[in-house]
Order: structure tokens, then C-alpha cells, then sequence
């Protein structure tokens, strides 16, 4: 079983990768801890809370950890996840609390008590993760690899023109993690825009019938607003976190993923936060480059959504 620690801003489709991880039966999830993001890191830990539950998993850790990043500043997405960052469904609270463990201690706790065989998964900003390489410089020999959903390399960003927002959140703590020289697989928009869920995903999802899948079913009526008015014109919606949590369990096998040296811009011009990956090989078979160590996915075969929905479903994998 491969054991990931999952940090997020729990957020739609943090709760989507989250119950697609819980019904793995290979990953093993050892704890979630949250960041500020698609809502404040309190509400995001509730919010995981409210997932585990629906889960049956309330025996899974949640730990909270930054409230802003490193500048004070924390830009929050009411827009696209709804005030409560569940779609506005205003579920009741959990009947659990989170850990009193800040999120990067407890990062750094478990990696140190299984060397090599923990992954991270961030699918959120990288404020946690950049902070528990500060405590533990060694935390790049401890862990087995890291999975970012993060960053816009040949797509445009979605936070700004050049930015995707959990890198452009905190532009300095995503330089950190790339520049660890772990070895990183980073999820881009390149990727996920392209994992697209449908109203007929949706449906399907009402149908089957589990308190979780109502639930997932009815998260995504705020998602579909959003994309709908904002991006698609029509109401269907990206995959982000779920796609990247299925690449860090290993379900997914990415059709173009070169291993090349990536960076954050850390500027306060238009490109702050952009993230650029030199994917200047790309006419020569992407020939290796020394030292790289980011995995980029720039695509993936785009069939991931409906094994998404199997997977919530509970149905049986293709
Ligand atoms: C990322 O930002 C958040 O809104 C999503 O949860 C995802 O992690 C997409 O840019
Ligand atoms: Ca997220």
C-alpha cells in the first residue's frame, strides 16, 4: 500500500480527491493536514472533517496549518467553492476536531517515523510543505515523493494571466518545494483542464445513491455555477485535485510527462507566480536534463473523470 499524507484547502474538489483516495484500496491515508486557499485553513479542516465522516474515516488525523502565507496575505475563493468551501451546502458540524498538531510538524513527524515510504500529496498552496522543509532540511531524504496539483505551464493560469492560484498564493514557498531536489510530479492546468466532470457524472453520482456520493453530487451544482459563468460557458467542471490525487496513487499513468527543471517566478510583476518548466525539448524527445527533478504532467489520456465517478460509485474498475 502506498501511504499518503494529503494537504489541502478543502474546497470541492479537495473533497472529491480526498473521498477517491478513501475509496483506494492501495493507498493508505495516514493524514490530512489543511492550508489557507480555496477558504480559511480552520474552515478547510472542518471541512475534512465533514469528509472523513461522510467517509466512515474520522480515525484520520486533520491538522491545520497556515492561515496566510509567508507575506501575511491569504486569497480566499468564495466565488468558485461557496462561503463554507463545500458549494454553500452548509452541512452540519463534524463530531470531531482537528489535532492540536500544526500541520507541518506533524508532516515532519511522520516522515521522520517512516523514512522513505511517505508521499505527499499538496494540493493546495505550498505554505505547509515549505514550512516543514524549514524545521526539517532533511524532510527531502525522509520522504518518497511529493505530488503537487499546481501551476499552468503551456495553459494560461486561472489566478492571474500567468499564475495558477496555489502556486500564485504563495509564489515563495512553491519555489521552495520545487527547488528541494526530491523528486516532485507537478499536476499542472495543462493537465487537469482537460479532466473534465459533466452533468452526466453528476447524475450518475445522485443515483448511486451513498450519502457520500449525494454529497459529491450536490458540491458540484456550485462548481458547475462557476465554471459555467466563468470559464466553460457550460456546466461542466475541472478535475484538479482528484486527477492529482490519482496520479500520486499511481492510478493514473500520464501520456506526456517530461522530467525537467521547473521554476516559480517570485517577482511582483504580471508573471508572479507563474510557473516555468523548461520544456524547451519538447522537437528533440525531451533529451534529459541534468539535475531536473519535476515531473511535469502535461497531459493525460482525458478519461480520468469517469473513473472518478466509478470510484465514488464504488463500481467496479474498468
Ligand atoms: C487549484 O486551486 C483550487 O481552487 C483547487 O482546489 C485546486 O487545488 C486549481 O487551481
Ligand atoms: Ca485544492
Amino acid at each position: 500500500k502506498r501511504t499518503l499524507i494529503v494537504d489541502c484547502d478543502t474546497g470541492i474538489d479537495d473533497a472529491l480527491a480526498l473521498l477517491y483516495l478513501l475509496g483506494d484500496p492501495d493507498v493508505e491515508l495516514s493524514a490530512v493536514t489543511t492550508v489557507f486557499g480555496n477558504t480559511d485553513a480552520d474552515t478547510a479542516a472542518l471541512n475534512t472533517l465533514r469528509v472523513l465522516e461522510l467517509a466512515g474515516r474520522s480515525d484520520i488525523p486533520v491538522a491545520v496549518g497556515a492561515r496566510s502565507n509567508w507575506c501575511g496575505e491569504a486569497h480566499l475563493a468564495p466565488y468558485v467553492h461557496g462561503s463554507d468551501g463545500l458549494g454553500n451546502t452548509n452541512l452540519p458540524a463534524p463530531t470531531t476536531t482537528p489535532s492540536p498538531e500544526p500541520a507541518a510538524e506533524l508532516i515532519v513527524r511522520l516522515a521522520r517515523e517512516n523514512p522513505g515510504s511517505t508521499h505527499l500529496l499538496a494540493i493546495g498552496p505550498l505554505t505547509n510543505l515549505a514550512t516543514a522543509l524549514l524545521l526539517e532540511p532533511e524532510l527531502p531524504q525522509l520522504v518518497a515523493h511529493v505530488t503537487v496539483m499546481g501551476g499552468a505551464v503551456r495553459h494560461p493560469g486561472n489566478a492571474t494571466p500567468a499564475a495558477e492560484a496555489n502556486i500564485h498564493n504563495d509564489p515563495e514557498a512553491a519555489r521552495m518545494v520545487l527547488r528541494a531536489g526530491w523528486p516532485v510530479t507537478l499536476v499542472p492546468l495543462d493537465a487537469t483542464m482537460c479532466e473534465v466532470l459533466t452533468e452526466q457524472h453528476q447524475r450518475r453520482l445522485a443515483e448511486c445513491g451513498s450519502p457520500a456520493t449525494a454529497f459529491t453530487s450536490s458540491i458540484l451544482d456550485q462548481y458547475f455555477d462557476f465554471y459555467e459563468r466563468d470559464i466553460f460557458g457550460e456546466r461542466r467542471a475541472a478535475c484538479h485535485d482528484p486527477l492529482a490525487a490519482a496520479i500520486a496513487a499511481g492510478d493514473v499513468e500520464p501520456v506526456l510527462a517530461p522530467v525537467v527543471a521547473t521554476d516559480v517566478d517570485t517577482g511582483d510583476g504580471p508573471g508572479r507566480g507563474a510557473t516555468i518548466a523548461d520544456v524547451r525539448g519538447q522537437y528533440q524527445n525531451f533529451p534529459a536534463q541534468e539535475g531536473a527533478n519535476v515531473r511535469v504532467v502535461l497531459e493525460t489520456d482525458r478519461t480520468f473523470s469517469d473513473l472518478l465517478v466509478d470510484r465514488l460509485c464504488g463500481a467496479p474498475e474498468r
